[in-house]
Parts: structure tokens; C-alpha cells; sequence
């Protein structure tokens, strides 16, 4: 059987990674978390001073962006890949919301851009993947065989991005978490390069009132029918 090319993306916190992940698991894909890597060019400029306050040196991130390498490794005990920067862990530490706050500014340079881009085109070359993120039915693999764009409400997303945070032991607030996925929203809707936007033969799914396993059960039913 032919390996497919799978592509998720949507707003934030729709869940797309949860469905990605189970979806690659069962059908032995490799899962592509896109947004890992935005989150990890954010972080490297976070840890090397080119942000204070409101200042952010952009002209320094795109001539560091050679020195930026992203890498993924599976860890067999979680169950997926986890992400790199230059060598070193970073999964966890990018899941802040400190760098969710600051991940749609960098994802808005299209020098970092055209990096990733041209990675995950590299990762995704030979099929039998899933990726998920914003611009992966549109930029990345604008022929994959089956696009799925998740959406459900901003209260709903919300509310599943603040529970994960508390259940991790972040002390944050849930007015703040609702700020930041209206501002990511807008952000990632509305910048000039890859905008997040649904493909025109993308299958809309609004899990807004979805069960995880009703979730999972409609993306395999595509993915059956695609293969
Ligand atoms: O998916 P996640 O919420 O981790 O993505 C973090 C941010 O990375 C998004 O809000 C968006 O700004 C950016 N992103 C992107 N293109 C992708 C994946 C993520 O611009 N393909």
C-alpha cells in the first residue's frame, strides 16, 4: 500500500497535534509537529538575547539562522518525537506560555520560514507522514493527499491549552491563555507570507463539541478512504 501525504492545520490549540499523533501512530507514519519548530527558533532567540521587552532583533535572528538547527528524535516511552535545538532537548521548554507569546512574530519572518519550510518539505519528501501546523495543506505539501483544517471555538481551544498548562504545573491564568490564542489567531491569520488560511480542498472539522475518540474516528475514516 502507498504511503500518503497527511496534512492538519487549523488555529491553535484545535487539537491538531493530539489527532496527528494518534493518526501517525496507528498507520506507522512519522508525525511532524511544524509548530515545534517555530516554537524552537523563538526560544533560541529568546535564549540569546535578540529580544528585550518590546525590542526583538530580527536582522540578528536571520543572520544566527544558519547556526539554528532543529532535529527531532523519537522517545519510545511518550510515544513521539521530541524536538532538538542544536543538539539539546528542548520539548518542554518550548511549551510555555512565554514562548507561545512570542512564536507568531517569528513565524512571520520569511527567512525563518523559507528554512523550516525547506526542511519539512525534506522530512515529508517520500509520503507516509503527518504534519501538522498553519500552513501545511497550503505551503508546504500544496498536493497532499488528504488536508484536514481543524477549527473550534476560541473559548474551547482556550480552555484545553489552559487545563494542559495547570495538569504541567504552570501558574497561569486563563483570561491570559485566551489573550494569546486570539493574538496568535489574528497574527498567523493575517501576516503577509503563508498566511493561515484553509486550502480550497481541505476537509473542515469543527470538534468544538467532538469527543477525543469521535475526533480520531472521522480523521481515520478520511484517512481510509484517501489511502
Ligand atoms: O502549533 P503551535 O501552536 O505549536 O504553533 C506555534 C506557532 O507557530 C503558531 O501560532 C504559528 O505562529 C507558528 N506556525 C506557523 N506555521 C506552521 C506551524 C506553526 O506559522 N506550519
Amino acid at each position: 500500500m502507498s504511503k500518503i501525504t497527511i496534512a492538519i492545520d487549523g488555529f491553535s490549540s484545535t487539537g491538531k497535534s493530539t489527532v496527528a499523533k494518534q493518526l501517525a501512530k496507528y498507520l506507522g507514519y512519522v508525525y511532524v509537529d511544524t509548530g515545534a519548530m517555530y516554537r524552537a527558533v523563538s526560544f533560541y532567540a529568546m535564549e540569546n538575547g535578540l529580544i528585550s521587552g518590546e525590542d526583538f532583533n530580527i536582522e540578528a535572528l536571520i543572520y544566527q539562522l544558519p547556526k539554528i538547527e532543529i532535529s527531532f528524535k523519537f522517545n519510545k516511552s511518550e510515544g513521539f518525537a521530541e524536538v532538538y535545538l542544536n543538539g539539546i532537548n528542548i520539548e518542554k521548554r518550548i511549551r510555555t506560555l512565554e514562548v507561545s507569546g512570542f512564536v507568531s512574530k517569528v513565524a512571520a519572518i520569511s527567512e525563518v520560514r523559507q528554512k523550516l519550510v525547506e526542511q519539512q518539505q525534506e522530512m515529508g519528501k517520500n509520503g507516509g507522514v503527518v504534519m501538522d501546523g498553519r500552513d501545511i495543506g497550503t505551503v508546504v505539501f500544496p498536493k497532499a493527499d488528504l488536508k484536514i483544517f481543524m477549527t473550534a471555538s476560541a473559548e474551547t481551544r482556550a480552555k484545553r491549552r489552559y487545563d494542559e498548562l495547570i495538569n504541567r504545573g504552570d501558574q497561569v491564568k486563563y483570561v491570559d491563555v485566551l489573550k494569546n490564542v486570539q493574538e496568535r489567531d489574528y497574527l498567523d491569520s493575517n501576516r503577509e507570507d503563508s498566511p493561515l488560511v484553509k486550502a480550497e480542498d481541505a476537509i473542515e472539522i469543527n470538534n468544538s463539541n467532538m469527543t477525543l475518540d469521535e475526533q480520531f474516528d472521522k480523521v481515520l475514516n478520511l484517512a481510509k478512504i484517501t489511502l
